[in-house]
């Protein structure tokens, strides 16, 4: 069997260190895996059938391994972010994050808090990222006038609002949003209460049983986005849902996992996004999509909402108009189910502010509109978020070629960085006891929060959430309406500490199944 020849076998090693020196050290590819992967294996192959397996193979090795190590010697000594402390495995490669996600069964917020102990306010949690805890960071890495731009994350599966790193589109984009936000408000507010209405229903008639909460809570979000998004909800409190709004429902409560590996490395998501169009249970969401959104296009505007707005503004490019309305139901359902869930969790241990909230809530009842505050109940529902938030993932964020001053530390140009919100939110230096539930830190006690601009659960910025309103409104409505009509109480045998621990990072945050019982209440 033919072997490359010595000149060969050095040309192919020369190759890749002048792809790493010229290429790969000054351009992000991790949007082009797919076709470096699809390169890469016709090329192997092609030389395989035309010169034979032990020939390509021996060319590949003496392309890949010297690649490999000096990829990887150059992260460990040479690269930028060499002075920037953390674990040695992630300075070399994500897969450390992947495996260290692994170990702790989903639980990377807790090796984030971890890390800062060990190094600090600034640690290189990847080759070129660097999660910072320093509260300075904020106004630098996402205020309105900061220099950074989005990371390769905003490159996976298809382009929408979120989803797409091009600031002058993002611009355009968010201003047609938030237009129809402000405009839709009026129309957000009966139909999130036709929601919490038949929620409602459902609670009486399972009076005292034993449900689960994160199902209902997840019912709600996906009834009242999907509604907004295509016109019609996909029935899951009624309990008329068809099955394919339970297979997609499916698709994603169990894909919650798959993310929380994939977020650390958007640029295997990134390879794997064309084939969610081909087949597979995204093809299923997205047909699904299309069929009601051709629906709710075809349906004559009596009254124009969010969804005719999206349409409208939307006219030449149908793909940008799904992406958006996929993303309203993506963006708004798992983020509100979990915070309505740790929401009651926390009310359902610690009865005195069910109590108060209900207290509260009747004393407004004359007054009360979900689009208003209600202090206390607003309280509850900032520090369950504290505590809890909904997302866990720090918001990729790119530093601008000239790098970046952060209070004395200098993070060089290219940087991915992120400020993950959990460890922010239990750290004293913003928050007294920043293990306990204390809702009056919102309102009497204020000396327990140092540092408000610490919290920001929407995030901030111009990529802030643009439903933030509306997911308060639904908040309120939900927690003030069932905590008014119901108890929330715990099987038998709960365990607290045992149930927080069990919530999952999968980059948003997954609170994990718990069984309760709501409680009509006797007056
Ligand atoms: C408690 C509920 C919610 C929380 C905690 C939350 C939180 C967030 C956060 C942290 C981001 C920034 C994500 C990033 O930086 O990548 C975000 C973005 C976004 N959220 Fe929310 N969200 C909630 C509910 C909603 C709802 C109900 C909607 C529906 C309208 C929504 C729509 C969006 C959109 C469209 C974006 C992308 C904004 C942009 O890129 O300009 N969210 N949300």
């Amino acid at each position: 069997m033919a072997t490359p020849s010595p000149v060969l076998l050095l040309s192919a090693t020369a190759a890749a260190l002048g792809l790493h020196e010229f290429v790969l050290r000054r351009v992000e590819v991790d949007h082009l895996s797919l076709p470096i992967i699809v390169t890469a294996s016709t090329l192997f192959w092609s030389t395989a059938y035309h010169s034979g397996f032990l020939f390509a193979t021996s060319l590949a090795a003496a392309f890949w391994v010297p690649l490999t190590i000096w990829i990887l010697l150059y992260r460990a000594f040479w690269h930028p972010l060499k002075n920037i402390p953390g674990p040695m495995g992630a300075r070399l490669s994500k897969f450390w994050a992947l495996k260290t996600t692994y170990e702790t069964n989903f639980h990377y917020h807790n090796v984030l808090v971890a890390l800062q102990k060990q190094y600090g306010d600034y640690v290189r949690t990847g080759p070129r990222e660097v999660s910072i805890f320093d509260p300075a960071a904020l106004q630098p890495v996402f205020g309105g006038a900061s220099k950074t731009s989005k990371g390769p994350f905003y490159d996976v599966l298809e382009k929408s609002l979120h989803l797409n790193r091009d600031k002058p589109f993002h611009r355009q984009r968010r201003r047609i949003w938030d237009n129809g936000m402000k405009d839709s408000l009026a129309d957000f507010a009966p139909r999130v209460e036709e929601f919490t209405e038949q929620l409602l229903t459902r609670l009486h008639k399972d009076n005292g049983k034993l449900v689960p909460l994160l199902d209902y809570a997840t019912y709600y979000s996906y009834d009242v986005m999907t509604a907004l998004a295509f016109g019609d909800a996909m029935g899951f409190i009624k309990g008329d849902s068809s099955g394919a709004a339970d297979s997609i429902l499916a698709t994603f409560t169990n894909g919650l996992s798959a993310m929380g590996y994939m977020y650390h490395m958007p640029w295997l998501l990134n390879a794997l996004t064309p084939f969610t169009s081909i087949a597979g249970p995204l093809k299923e969401w997205k047909d699904w999509s299309v069929v009601q959104m051709k629906a709710r296009m075809a349906k004559p505007d009596t009254k124009p909402d969010f969804a005719s707005h999206l349409i409208n503004n939307s006219q030449d490019c149908l793909n940008i108009l799904l992406g958006d309305s996929r993303l309203l139901v993506t963006a708004g359902s798992e983020t509100t189910s979990t915070a309505l869930t740790f929401t009651f969790m926390h009310l359902a241990c610690h009865p005195h502010y069910m109590r108060a909230v209900r207290k509260e809530f009747r004393e407004h009842l004359d007054t009360y509109h979900c689009d208003h505050p209600v202090p206390f109940l607003d309280a509850v529902i900032d520090e369950s978020m504290r505590m809890w938030p909904s997302i866990f993932f720090g918001s990729q964020r790119l530093t601008p070629p000239e790098g970046l001053n952060i209070n004395g530390h200098y993070i060089p140009g290219d940087t991915i960085v992120t400020i993950p919100p959990f460890v922010m939110y239990r750290d004293e230096r913003n928050f007294a006891r920043p293990n306990e539930f204390i809702p009056e830190r919102w309102t009497t006690m204020p000396e327990l929060v140092h540092n408000k601009t610490a919290f920001q659960p929407f995030s901030m910025g111009s990529y802030s959430c643009a439903g933030k309103a509306l997911a308060k409104m639904e908040l309120r409505s939900v927690i003030g309406r069932v905590i008014n009509e119901f108890d929330v109480v715990l099987p038998e045998g709960f365990d607290e500490k045992e149930y927080f621990a069990n919530v999952k990072d999968h980059m948003s945050s997954g609170p994990p199944p718990q069984m309760v019982r709501f409680v009509k209440l006797k007056e």
